[in-house]
């Protein structure tokens, strides 16, 4: 897994006006890394990740994922990018709270055309346990903690099996003892292999990443 962005830029048409919101970005990221993107609120960081994440389009500028050229991909395209190279996780969890926490796990899987029941039932399994929920695999978010909805949200995030998860202030709305126990899951999905890439504007989390990068004024501003 190898992300490139080169000079990409950005606009949201807000009425007649045109907001730049990111200005020639260029970014290289590695499988494996753990990158924190962090800024101020309204500096792009949402916009940059729904862009890496497929979520959304670039208006200029190129992006190369593994090699290929997906800078202009049509909507099909980036759906299909989305359920099988990425993860999500929010900052408000977005479980479907009419799902049990199985059926909320087991969402992607049937995007990603996972016929077989027993197959499917597999992988959820596997992902509830690595998350640490196997026994609420019956219940509904709203009779979970915030953090154990974080966890279900992971093992969302996860059961497709990406080599590459983003997190968009996955701690934000959490106190912060359980924003460290989902960091740490974070970390040990990382040390397993899979590269995050996790937004923040908590200077805090910035010691689980292996690098740091700073959005002001649609650039970065620093990476270490
Ligand atoms: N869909 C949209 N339409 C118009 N403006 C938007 C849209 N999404 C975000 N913006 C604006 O773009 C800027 C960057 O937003 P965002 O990427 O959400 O920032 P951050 O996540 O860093 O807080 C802000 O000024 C925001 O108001
Ligand atoms: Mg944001």
């Amino acid at each position: 897994m190898q992300i490139i962005l080169k000079d990409v830029q950005k606009y949201y048409k807000v009425g007649k006006d045109k907001l730049h919101v990111l200005k020639n970005l260029n970014l290289e990221i590695e499988s494996g890394e753990f990158i924190m993107i962090m800024g101020k609120s309204g500096s792009g960081k949402t916009t940059m990740l729904n862009l890496l994440g497929f979520l959304d389009k670039l208006d200029k500028g190129q992006y190369f994922f593994e090699g290929h050229d997906v800078s202009h991909l049509g909507e099909n395209m980036r759906s299909e990018y989305r359920a099988k190279h990425v993860g999500f996780v929010f900052q408000q969890f977005n479980l479907i709270d009419t799902l049990n926490v199985f059926q909320n796990v087991e969402i992607p899987l049937i995007y990603a055309g996972v016929k077989d029941k027993n197959k499917r039932k597999e992988l959820v399994e596997k992902r509830l346990f690595d998350v640490g929920l196997s026994e609420k695999a019956l219940s509904y978010p709203n009779h979970l903690s915030g953090g154990q909805q974080q966890r279900v949200a992971i093992a969302r995030a996860l059961v497709n099996n990406p080599n590459l998860i983003f997190a968009d202030e996955p701690t934000g709305a959490l106190d912060s003892e359980t924003g460290i126990e989902i960091m740490n899951l974070l970390k040990e999905l990382n040390n397993k292999g899979t590269t995050v890439i996790m937004v923040t504007h908590d200077h805090d989390m910035t010691q689980y990443a292996s690098r740091v990068i700073t959005l002001k004024d649609g650039r970065f501003i620093k990476g270490d």
